[in-house]
């Protein structure tokens, strides 16, 4: 007799619908943009931030309503110092410029990722963006900053740990509970992740919450991203079948 492990509880069971609610994307080829140019990298990094307001703003406009973009991993601090920093600088002078507008717009603003260790101004700032656009609604960004997947499923497991031990939890853990502990609790799912510039991984991106994302990888490199291929990107996530581990209707 097999026996039936118990299914995802946070798996859906129904037909899901031609449009995705949530796209998440690894902004990748910045410095290959620049070297192609024989400029230096950062000028890429600089590039990638235009690519990604356009993106923001087509995201926007195609009903997407969740938009998750991979800025800095963790893995990214075995880079050159000069170009840790700028990243750093980038990160801050965009929200500076951009928050505003943002939070004028009703788009509510998420980091996630590891806070410690962040330069004191820049934490602040993420702190600041988050605040000011707690009660917008319109459309999330959320921009994943010194993250890691594998370090947020671990930060989520000491927590719940943490909370079993007090007795705030029960020891039962379920797949939705383990869920709220995550950094990206009470966003959806990604339903499509995009990453460009012609690799084919997912470099520690969301690997808990991607478990049935459909993927969709460009050649495009990121500064060269742009509403066309978010369009493209909507429309083969269209033709894509999400099955769930189920048979598809109407097969044999
Ligand atoms: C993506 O571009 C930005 C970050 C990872 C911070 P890269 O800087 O990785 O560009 P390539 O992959 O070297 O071309
Ligand atoms: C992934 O890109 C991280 C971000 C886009 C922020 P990387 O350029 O760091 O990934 P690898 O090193 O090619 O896997
Ligand atoms: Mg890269």
């Amino acid at each position: 007799m097999v026996r039936a492990a118990v299914p995802s509880d946070l798996v859906p069971a129904g037909p899901q619908p031609a449009a995705p609610r949530h796209v998440a994307i690894i902004m990748d080829g910045n410095g290959r943009w620049a070297t192609s140019r024989s400029l230096p990298r950062t000028a890429g990094h600089e590039r990638g931030v235009e690519a990604l307001r356009r993106t923001v703003e087509a995201a926007g406009d195609l009903g997407i309503e969740y938009l998750t973009v991979f800025s800095f991993s963790t893995e990214n601090w075995r880079r050159p110092a000069s170009e840790v920093n700028m990243l750093f600088g980038l990160l801050k002078a965009y929200v500076q410029r951009d928050l505003a507008r943002l939070k004028n717009e009703g788009v509510r603003i998420r980091v996630i990722g590891v806070r410690d260790g962040l330069p004191p101004d820049v934490a602040e700032l993420v702190q600041k963006s988050e605040a000011e656009t707690r009660e917008n609604h319109k459309f999330n960004l959320t921009i994943a900053f010194n993250y890691g997947a594998r370090d947020e499923i671990l930060r989520a497991a000491q927590a719940y740990a943490r909370d079993v031990k007090a007795g705030v939890r029960d020891e039962q853990i379920t797949e939705a509970g383990f869920q709220e502990y995550l950094d990206t609790h009470g966003i959806p799912d990604p339903d499509l992740l995009i990453r460009t510039s012609g690799e084919f991984r997912i470099s520690n991106f969301l690997l808990w919450q991607a478990a049935y994302s459909e993927l969709l990888f460009f050649d495009v490199l990121w500064p060269d991203f742009g509403k066309a291929h978010l369009e493209e990107a909507l429309r083969r996530y269209a033709e894509r079948e999400r099955r769930y581990g189920a048979v598809a209707p109407g097969a044999g």
